[in-house]
């Protein structure tokens, strides 16, 4: 399987820390907020990464990340690989898949957005993969944030909408959404929606469609860093962390 980390957008949520600098590298207690994707990537075996950004902001990445010499593989104890995909503008999370199209192949895919930090070790559900969907839910306090899963009363997921003023449930789904290769072909056809961006909950919502979309609750932290409590939340949990 391989990696895809979102590091675009134009995180005006957090303005003015990223009116010069790209949110996923600021700092998140002792480490840049990307680090938290790769190493939990890293942690559960994955060692080739496409990490997706800006025109503007790559070369920052590349700075920092290299081509993974940081970062250690589960399986052969050698350097992991980091390659780089450039997104022209924040089209949406779907999009910034597509663009790892290629990279891909015919592989299976785990796909992370950059501002979230996940507690829990993924590394069981990343061995056991084979196909369809699987998506990580997490109860929170504000659903409206997020896109919010519809479940059942056996728990599975009957719908998954996208930040809804009225959720139907406190459920949100996580930034990491693990894909079989069918994933691309479910892209052809997808329009963009209201708000001018190609949605991962489409692509969701068909492989729900399609009966193969599977959850898991995550039992640790979880933060969506992607605004200035949500970050220095997300810092503060880490320092206590580090601390013991
Ligand atoms: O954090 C989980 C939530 O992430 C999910 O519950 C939502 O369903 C999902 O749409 C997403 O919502 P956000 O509003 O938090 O997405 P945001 O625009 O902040 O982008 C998430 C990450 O993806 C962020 O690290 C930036 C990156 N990104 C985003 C867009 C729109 C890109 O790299 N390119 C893009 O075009």
């Amino acid at each position: 399987m391989k990696g895809v980390i979102l590091a675009g957008g134009d995180a005006t949520r957090l303005r003015p820390l990223t009116l010069v600098t790209n949110k996923h590298l600021l700092p998140v207690y002792n480490k840049p907020l990307i680090y938290y994707g790769i190493e939990r990537l890293v942690e559960a075996g994955i060692d080739r990464i496409m990490v997706v950004t800006s025109p503007r902001h790559v070369e920052n990445f590349v700075g920092l990340l290299g081509s993974g010499q940081n970062f250690i593989s589960q399986k052969d104890g050698k350097q992991i690989q980091i390659v780089y995909g450039i997104q022209n503008g924040p089209s949406g999370i779907a999009d910034g898949l597509y663009i790892a199209k290629d990279y891909i192949g015919a592989d299976n895919c785990a796909l992370y957005l950059g501002d979230n930090i996940i507690e829990d070790d993924i590394s069981e559900h990343i061995a056991r993969f084979k196909k369809g969907a699987l998506v990580f839910l997490k109860e929170v306090k504000d659903p409206q944030r997020f896109g919010v899963a519809e479940v059942d009363a056996s728990g599975k997921v009957l719908g998954i909408e996208e930040k809804p003023k009225e959720p139907k449930s406190n459920l949100a789904v996580v930034g990491l959404y693990i894909y079989d290769n069918s994933v691309f072909k479910k892209m052809v056809g997808q329009p963009m929606s209201e708000r001018g961006e190609y949605e991962i909950t489409y692509l969701n919502n068909k492989y729900i469609e399609e009966g193969t979309l599977r959850s898991v609750h995550l039992e640790k932290e979880w933060f969506d860093a992607g605004t200035a409590d949500s970050l220095l939340e997300a810092g503060n949990f880490m320092e206590k962390k580090a601390r013991g």
